[in-house]
């Protein structure tokens, strides 16, 4: 489905949760944030329902976030669902990696394609400082596993709070090299003042060539990570909220009250 400005609609993020295991400074306040009430969460159902919908409507590609989406109790078996959708080519998660050491093969028999793991430094010290309390070794072997269980081809992201100079980007972008895994360097984003830039090494944050849409925890189909405007699938249904959400699909991005790259991974 093409939008106002002409661009066809065929990548659909879906988070599960708003839930995370992990603080990063640039994401979460260190006392945390208020989680959303049990029941104005998507059902796997519903949220297969609208997948179906979207894939309907011109989608083909599919990601699964969060939050950390891998907090979301039995995913793997939404992987399934959405796997079983005629339609669906490309099924990937972006995931923080704590979890995937004991998910990655179960998600990959699920039917999960591929994932791209948060890694924004190789210093254990580092990433337990960015991540409040994360340790580095779980990540670590999560991409092991992750590459092992064929969850093919794993790419990094690696936040970065200027630019592709600073030390940790570098050691991150070594690794990435030696390993054989592709790196994209996204530039901290602060929703309050609109600022955001285009992934270098991916294809975010370039509004003109933007394809994408979202689905949050509660529902809300949303058509830019910098706008206030979301419509309600259960109040809608999925067609009707899709469709207004293209339809609403601004130009380009802006300043916003909420911090939706929290609630929407990104
Ligand atoms: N700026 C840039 N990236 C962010 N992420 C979370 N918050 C921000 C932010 N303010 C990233 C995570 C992860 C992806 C899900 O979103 O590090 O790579
Ligand atoms: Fe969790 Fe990702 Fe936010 Fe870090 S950036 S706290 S891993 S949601």
């Amino acid at each position: 489905m093409k939008d106002r400005f002409g661009r066809d609609i065929t990548y659909l993020r879906i988070s599960v949760t708003d839930r995370c295991n992990l603080r990063c400074v640039y994401c979460m306040p260190k006392e945390g944030v208020p989680t959303l009430p049990h029941g104005e969460i998507l059902r796997f159902e519903e949220i297969t329902e609208v997948a179906k919908k979207a894939v309907s409507m011109g989608v083909f590609k599919i990601r699964l976030t969060g939050g950390e989406p891998l907090v979301r109790r039995g995913v793997p078996a939404l992987v399934r669902m959405l796997r079983d959708i005629p339609g669906v080519r490309d099924l990937a998660m972006t995931t923080n990696g704590i979890l995937l050491c004991e998910f990655a093969q179960q998600l990959a028999d699920a039917g999960l394609m591929r994932v791209n793991i948060s890694l924004d430094t190789l210093r254990p010290e580092r990433f337990f400082e960015i991540t409040r309390g994360g340790e580095l070794k779980q990540v670590l072997a999560g991409i092991e596993a992750a590459r092992k269980s064929g969850l093919l081809p794993v790419k990094l992201n690696c936040v970065v709070a200027k630019s592709v100079d600073e030390p940790d980007a570098h050691e991150v972008s070594e690794f990435g090299r030696e390993q054989d895994l592709e790196v994209r360097f996204i530039k901290q984003m602060d929703s309050a003042s609109g600022t955001f830039s285009v992934v270098v090494g991916g294809a975010g944050g370039d509004c003109p060539r933007c394809n994408r849409i979202r689905l949050s925890a509660n529902g809300l189909v949303r058509p830019c990570l910098f706008a206030d405007i979301g419509f309600g699938v259960r109040e809608l249904g999925p067609e009707e909220a899709l469709r207004r959400a293209v339809l609403h699909k601004p130009e380009a991005g802006g300043p916003c009250s909420h911090n939706w790259i929290r609630a929407m991974g990104g």
